[in-house]
């Protein structure tokens, strides 16, 4: 079995820490080496340097996409739920993937602004509309899209499971569990 790397990105409170935690869970009853590189997670460990501006953002995807690549290239299915706002950013992780022949697949969790600002799971769109913070991704910072996701999931409109279900079949599609 090779390894891979699953990134996936989406505004904040989209899903993609559950999706990723839930899916890591069912990978390994299934017999995977697994690991789940989170975003929140590693700025409080790897990237405790960099803030959230353009550059610092782009140099956090930039790390954490080659932490990825080299847990990818021994096997392991490596998750990524990193907001990773920037399209470029994540083309070159994409690139990095694809010069050392591992394969890299990009999710879209697609939820949209108004469920994301409802869930709120860490207070941050409160924050931002108290005014007690700036440069809240999505909000009053840039968010691109994937023009071209691997895969687009809608949990706004399925349940946890389904949105693993989906993310776990394009793997298996891809040869990959
Ligand atoms: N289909 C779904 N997939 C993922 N999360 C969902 C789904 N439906 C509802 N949720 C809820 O949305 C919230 C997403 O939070 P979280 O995973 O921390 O987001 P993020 O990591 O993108 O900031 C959780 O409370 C989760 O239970
Ligand atoms: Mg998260």
């Amino acid at each position: 079995m090779t390894g891979c790397t699953v990134w996936l990105t989406g505004l904040p409170s989209s899903g993609k820490s559950t999706i990723a935690s839930t899916l890591a869970k069912r990978l390994t009853k299934e017999g995977r080496r697994v690991d789940v590189l989170d975003g929140d997670v590693l700025r409080r460990t790897l990237t405790t340097d960099l803030g959230y501006t353009r550059a610092d953002r782009d140099e956090n995807v930039r790390r954490i996409g080659i932490v990825a690549m080299m847990l990818a290239r021994h096997d392991v299915i490596v998750l990524v739920p990193v907001i990773a706002p920037y399209s470029g950013s994540r083309d070159k992780i994409r690139a990095l993937h694809e010069e050392h022949g591992i394969p890299f697949v990009e999710v879209y969790v697609a939820t949209p602004l108004a469920v994301c600002a409802q869930r709120d799971v860490k207070g941050l769109y409160a924050e931002q509309r108290a005014g007690r913070m700036k440069g809240l991704t999505g909000v009053d910072d840039p968010y691109e899209p994937p023009p071209q996701p691997d895969l687009t999931v809608y949990t706004q409109a399925e349940t946890v499971t389904a949105s693993v279900d989906s993310v776990h079949q394009v793997l298996r599609r891809k040869l990959l569990v």
